[in-house]
Order: C-alpha cells, then structure tokens, then sequence
C-alpha cells in the first residue's frame, strides 16, 4: 500500500515513520511512503504558504494554490487511485472499523495542515474526507497523520509478525478491549500470574482471556457493549457481574 503525506515537515514525518513495524515494513517495501512539501510549489520568493483569513482573527490559513500543485504532484507521481483524507478537528473520528475500511485501499494521499486551516475552497475541491483523531486540537495534522499511517499500515499483509495479532486487538472483530497480558518472570512481588494462563488448558485460558475482555469493556468503555458481537454466554456472564447488556 502506497501512502503519500503532504506536510510542511517531510523531515519529521519520515523520520517517525522509519520506527517499529513501520519503518521494518517501509524497508522491505511493503508499505510506500511518498512525502511532499508544499512550499516546494509555490512561486513566492518566501516560500509562502499561508495568508492571514479574510474578515479578521488569529492564525493564518494555507493557501489555495501551492497545495492544489502539490496535490497534483503527488497524484501524477503514480497512475494508482488514491483517496484523499484531510486531517482535522472537525472531521469523522476515527475509529479501528474506518481504519479496517481505508486499509483496503491501494493508495491513500494525507494531508496534514497546519495553520488555523485551509482555505475551505480547496478542501470542497480536493478532499475526499476529513478525519479526526480525538475531541482535542493538536498544532498541525502531522501527528493525526502519522497515527493513520500506522494504524492502517500495520493491517497489511506481512507487516505484523503474525496475523492474529491484529486479530487479538482491541475493537478486533469482537468489537471488545483486548485482555490483559502476561509474561515471565511468574512470581512478582507485585503480582502473580492468573494461574489460568500457566495451566496449560487452552480452553480454559480461552474462556479467561473471553471473560476479561467482557469485564474490562464493562468496566471501562461500556458504550462499545452495545455494538459488540455477544453471544448469549456473553451476555450471562455480564449480568452475573452486574452488568446490563
Ligand atoms: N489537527 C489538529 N487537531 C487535530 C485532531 N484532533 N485530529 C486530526 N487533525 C487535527
């Protein structure tokens, strides 16, 4: 999968990227990553990207022109389709089911603003969709960006070591908070290993790692309960713990 970043700061975008699975995965040619800098397309002496708003305020916002050339480079650098996704405050929130959706996709072309905005013209114009990554405001759309990149990238084949781990995690198929994990040493002096785990019963650590997932979404995000998969033993065990499902 190609992913092609529009961004002011090509420098720190790369360099993040080349952390991890990520980075594993861009050197091996799994994932591409194409990074262009608007101020490369502009003919302003400065460098210019950005103009204070029309009627007043704080903050400045880009400008039309050098991110419609940029855009342009970018696509034409490839015939491959790409979606175009702006990242912002005010777009959808993005959640592991949008991500599951985008990693489907050859190409995805992501721009990360910075300023107050962009000039809301060429957002009608040129962007598909514009997502946030939380209910708070972040400098510029880098971070958001990068979030996505590595959020979709590791959902490519061959990226992760092992295909269940992106089975196992939270919001997987289940819908639910992944469970807790364990591993050596087996005695702590700040806990013990849940002796489920060291039985050797795959069932019983199966129905374990199952309850826990059940309990801790309870606990801590019940709202996603009532768009999780349960099957009725799901929902028993929640009302056994007090829970209504
Ligand atoms: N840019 C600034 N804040 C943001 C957020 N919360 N999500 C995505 N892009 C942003």
């Amino acid at each position: 999968m190609r992913f092609d970043l529009i961004t002011l700061f090509p420098d720190y975008m790369r360099n993040c990227a080349q952390v991890g699975v990520i980075g594993r995965a861009i050197e091996r040619g799994l994932l591409g990553l194409h990074c262009w800098n608007p101020r490369d397309y502009t003919d302003d002496p400065y460098r210019r990207v950005d103009e204070r708003p029309f009627g007043g305020g704080p903050g400045m916002v880009m400008l039309v022109d050098p991110l419609q050339r940029t855009l342009a480079a970018a696509r034409a650098d490839d015939g491959e389709l790409a979606r175009v996704i702006h990242f912002s405050p005010r777009g959808q929130l993005l959640t592991q089911a949008r991500v599951r959706e985008l990693a489907t996709l050859p190409r995805l072309i992501l721009i990360a603003s910075r300023y107050e905005g962009v000039d809301q013209r060429f957002l009608d114009q040129h962007v598909d969709e514009e997502l946030s990554i939380g209910d708070y405001v972040l400098a510029g759309g880098e971070l958001a960006a990068l979030v996505l990149l590595e959020a979709v990238g590791r959902l490519q084949a061959g990226v992760l070591h092992s295909a269940d781990s992106a089975q196992q995690d939270s919001f997987g198929e289940s819908g639910l908070l992944d469970c807790p994990h364990y591993t050596r040493p087996e005695h702590l002096a700040d806990g013990e290993v849940p002796p489920v785990l060291l039985s050797g019963d795959h069932a019983a650590i199966a129905r374990w790692r199952r309850e826990q997932q059940l309990l801790q979404t309870a606990q801590r995000r019940p709202e996603l309960l009532a768009h999780a998969r349960l099957s009725d033993a799901d929902k028993a065990l929640l009302k056994k713990h007090g829970y209504v499902v």
